[in-house]
């Protein structure tokens, strides 16, 4: 469990340590599928493959089946309580799958989900959502407030700037890591569930508690500015 108490300078030095070093990324075997879903997208081969990871989209078109009536046939949900999958790290999704199952994250549908996932077919249906074409808001937000946040650190409050780990527009970082989701494009109504999730730790599933030391001095207008900027993204 996660409690704010526990936060001290050391939490700052971890933060720069993520930030200076690739401690957190997994063992990554992307390089070893090719793509056939390269033209789905802009990005370089390397970067699609990186994103898709090391399932086959192909194969796991069919099997992602059961998740279309909630995420949506090409990941894009239309209702906001239902994050977007689409274009999102293979890997990344695949981490929150198991997170489900392992309840290391919470929520009664999805670890429900999560349970009827074999080992087998995970990486294929990851592939599956990652393969298609990166996450985009409906329309550009003019929040100020969000964007100051999003894109400049305030270390007093130890809350490092969005934009250093999960990329200038959201979309992941750049060069791409897994571990750093794509949230830019995500809803709005998600996106600021997460932070308060990860405020109040109800969610603390985040690589040495990172975005629970990220958010937890932000106030509530804070936050939704921040969901409101990076959702139009
Ligand atoms: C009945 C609706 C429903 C179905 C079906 C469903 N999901 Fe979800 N999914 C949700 C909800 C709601 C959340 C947000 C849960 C939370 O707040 O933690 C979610 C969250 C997720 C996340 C976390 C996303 C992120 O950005 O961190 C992943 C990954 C995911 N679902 C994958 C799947 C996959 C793969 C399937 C199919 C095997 C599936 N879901 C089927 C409702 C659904
Ligand atoms: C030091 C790196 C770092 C910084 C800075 C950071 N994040 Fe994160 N963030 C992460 C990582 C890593 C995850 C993935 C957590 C996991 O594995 O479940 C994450 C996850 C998230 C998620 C959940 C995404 C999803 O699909 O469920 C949101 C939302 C988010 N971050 C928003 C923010 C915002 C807003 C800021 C700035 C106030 C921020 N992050 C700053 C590293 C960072």
């Amino acid at each position: 469990m996660f409690h704010s108490k526990c936060i001290t300078s050391a939490g700052l030095a971890m933060v720069i340590l993520l930030l200076s070093t690739a401690a957190f990324a997994e063992n990554d075997s992307s390089a070893s599928q090719p793509s056939s879903a390269a033209s789905a997208t802009n990005q370089s081969g390397d970067e699609l493959k990186l994103r898709i990871g090391p399932g086959d989209p192909v194969a796991g078109k069919d099997k992602a089946a059961l998740c279309f009536g909630c995420h949506g046939e090409d990941g894009n949900s239309t209702d906001p309580q239902y994050p977007k999958l689409a274009g999102q790290y293979g890997i990344y999704i695949a981490k929150q799958i198991r997170n489900y199952l392992a309840n290391t994250r919470s929520h009664q549908v999805m670890s429900g989900m999560a349970s009827s996932i074999s080992d087998a077919d995970l990486a294929d249906i990851s592939a599956y959502f990652a393969s298609q074409p990166i996450m985009k808001g409906a329309h550009p937000s003019n929040n100020k407030l969000g964007k100051k946040l999003f894109e400049n650190d305030d270390l007093s409050r130890m809350m490092v700037r969005c934009n250093s780990c999960h990329g200038a527009t959201g979309k992941g970082m750049d060069p791409g890591n897994p571990v750093y989701p794509v949230i830019g494009g995500q809803h709005k109504e998600y996106l600021l569930a997460q932070l308060i999730n990860f405020r109040k730790g109800a969610r603390n599933n985040s690589p040495g508690g990172i975005m629970n030391i990220t958010v937890h001095r932000l106030s509530d207008a804070e936050l939704d500015a921040l969901a409101d900027y990076i959702s139009g993204l």
